[in-house]
């Protein structure tokens, strides 16, 4: 499975998504946006030497020649999480310029899972009907949006029950509390 991180805000989110895969014994390859750097810096108390340690495999986000950026490589699904309006637009528009954008951009033409943790709000229409086009692909826009039906108590109740919500979405258990059984 494919991780990558962009520049948006919820990068703690990305890092609960990876310690879960983790323990869930997924082999993890990952991407860190030039961005997501800085946003991890400035955002989180997690250093990206944890993060990457998380994973198997890691790629530098500027080496297109790295393996997934052909088809003919064989990843079942790629995550964007936390996933910028930038990078959305990249994909909406096949502008692979690095090798986030262009990992999506073959998730998509070999018909494969590829799933999006967009976060901005508002959203522009431009933002909206770059998700729009995406979904219509089939790409999944998950957006990392609270639920408070389970009555919350703390972030990290938030984080924890959004986190489960993706898992869902990769046919993972977790244990978070579901409508019917609060
Ligand atoms: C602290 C911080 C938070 C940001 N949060 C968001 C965000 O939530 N959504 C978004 O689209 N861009 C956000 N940005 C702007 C992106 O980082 C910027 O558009 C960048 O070009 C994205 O590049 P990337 O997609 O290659 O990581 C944020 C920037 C900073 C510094």
């Amino acid at each position: 499975m494919l991780i990558a991180i962009t520049g948006a805000s919820g990068i703690d989110l990305a890092v609960k998504l990876l310690e879960n895969l983790h323990e869930n014994g997924i082999q993890l390859e990952l991407i860190i946006s030039k961005l997501a750097q800085q946003v991890i810096k400035i955002e989180s108390n997690y250093e990206k030497s944890y993060i990457e340690n998380l994973a198997d495999k890691m790629y530098d986000v500027e080496d297109l020649t790295a393996e997934p950026s052909s088809g003919s490589y064989l990843i079942d699904t790629m995550i964007i999480i936390p996933c910028s309006m930038k990078t959305l637009a990249a994909i909406a528009n096949g502008y692979a310029e690095n090798l986030i954008a262009r990992a999506a951009d073959v998730m998509i033409k070999e018909n494969r899972r590829l799933l999006l943790a967009v976060r901005e709000s508002p959203f522009s229409a431009i933002h909206l009907e770059n998700m729009l086009k995406l979904a219509r692909l089939g790409v999944i826009i998950a957006p990392p949006i609270p639920s408070y039906y389970y009555n919350p108590k703390s972030i990290e109740d938030l984080n924890n029950h959004i986190v489960g919500r993706m898992l869902d979405q990769l046919g993972i258990k977790s244990d978070i509390k579901r409508w019917g059984n609060i």
